[in-house]
């Protein structure tokens, strides 16, 4: 069968591991018979430089006419200076609305190999590191009313959910935590805030559904603390766009390897976005030096999500973990400059990764 995907490559290091993504999709393509045809389109920066726009409607038409979309990164310190409505990062708001992928899936997962590299103590993470948040978003502040008042001295943003926004998001929660290990946490300020009273309720509603699922709440300043003091009690988080924005960097920080995790954005219907989490360090971009395998994980999360292909996506981690196994690193993932000097010829650059993970895929 023939997939059609979208691919924004976007700014920094962004073409340099959405290129090597495309290569593994190939490479599970010709291994499993299916291919792909990519249409590889602007935004962030380099459609502002093109177009003068963040998201040309072009981009956003072929996202939604394709089958899933692959986004490598957008921004940098170039188009800071620019105001809200021109910024790279617009694009991205543009492209979530536009498609309505209402449900970011953030998996937070240390890699064994990489435990090393994990800033908690080793007592904290012995059980490994695995949580899953789902943050909304298409709603909440992001999207909410803003602005200043006449004088230009006040100024308001504003949280708002409706039922519907909650309960279908809450459900991917659910959802989830049933193909896990059955725990769901909403994550709130419900002390404080109306819609996280109404995020309550709708969860107390719904829960009859899921009689499996242990269900809690925490507040998020709470939770913001328990990450550290003992990830491990997570399984499942959900939350709203804010929050989930906040905790799912804070998520991948303690993993220790944010160069390596990947991130899907669903919808009812229609292509999911997918991106690695990090962004486009644009102090490295071009250079062959990048970490490709968040994007090639994120492909495997696109095979999974919008493609139905759940055996091709095993076969791209396994091949990940393999070239893990066999010592290879990209300087991201490296350790310290005495690690990474120990490494000798097993430090990589992306092309070189990217191979790695071809060879391992052709080897399954
Ligand atoms: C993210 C980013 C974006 C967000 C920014 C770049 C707009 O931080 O994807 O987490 O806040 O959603
Ligand atoms: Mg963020």
């Amino acid at each position: 069968m023939n997939y059609k995907i979208t691919t924004i490559p976007g700014d920094g290091i962004g073409p340099d591991i959405v290129r090597e993504g495309c290569r593994v999709l190939d490479a599970i393509g010709k291994k499993c018979g299916h291919s792909f045809t990519y249409t590889e389109t602007l935004a962030g920066g380099a459609a502002l430089d093109a177009t003068g726009e963040p998201l040309p409607k072009a981009t956003l038409d072929a996202c939604l006419a394709s089958d899933a979309v692959l986004l490598g990164a957008v921004g940098g310190p170039k188009w800071d200076v620019l105001p809200g409505a021109k910024r790279p990062e617009k694009a991205l708001l543009g492209l979530r609305a536009g498609m309505n992928v209402y449900a970011n899936l953030r998996p937070a997962l240390m890699f064994p190999q990489l435990s090393a590299a994990c800033p908690l103590k080793p007592e904290i993470v012995a059980k490994g590191l695995d949580i899953l948040i789902v943050r909304e978003l298409t709603g909440g502040i992001y999207f909410g009313d803003r602005g200043r008042n006449d004088k230009g001295d006040s100024a308001w943003d504003t949280e708002a959910y409706s039922i519907p926004e909650i309960e279908r998001v809450v459900k991917i929660g659910f959802d989830s935590a049933m193909k896990r290990s059955k725990k769901l946490c909403v994550v709130d300020k419900a002390n404080i805030l109306e819609t996280s009273r109404l995020w309550r309720e709708v969860t107390e509603r719904m829960k009859a559904s899921y009689p499996e699922v242990e269900l809690s709440y925490m507040y998020v300043d709470n939770a913001a603390m328990q990450l550290v003091r003992n990830p491990g009690q997570f399984d499942v988080i959900v939350t709203s766009n804010m929050f989930g924005d906040i905790l799912s960097d804070e998520a991948s920080q303690i993993t220790g390897s944010i160069g390596m995790l990947a991130s899907a954005s669903l919808g009812d219907s229609g292509p999911g976005l997918y991106e690695p989490i990090h962004g486009s360090a644009p102090d490295i971009a071009g250079k062959d030096i990048a970490n490709p395998l968040a994007t090639i994980l994120t492909c495997a999360m696109l095979l999974r999500y919008s493609l139905g292909l759940g055996v091709e996506a095993c076969m791209i981690e396994t091949a990940v973990e393999r070239v893990l196994d066999e010592g290879w690193r990209t300087a991201d993932i490296a350790g310290s400059a005495r690690d990474r000097e120990a490494l000798a010829d097993k430090l990589v650059g992306t092309k070189k990764m990217g191979d790695l993970v071809l060879k391992a895929i052709e080897a399954l």
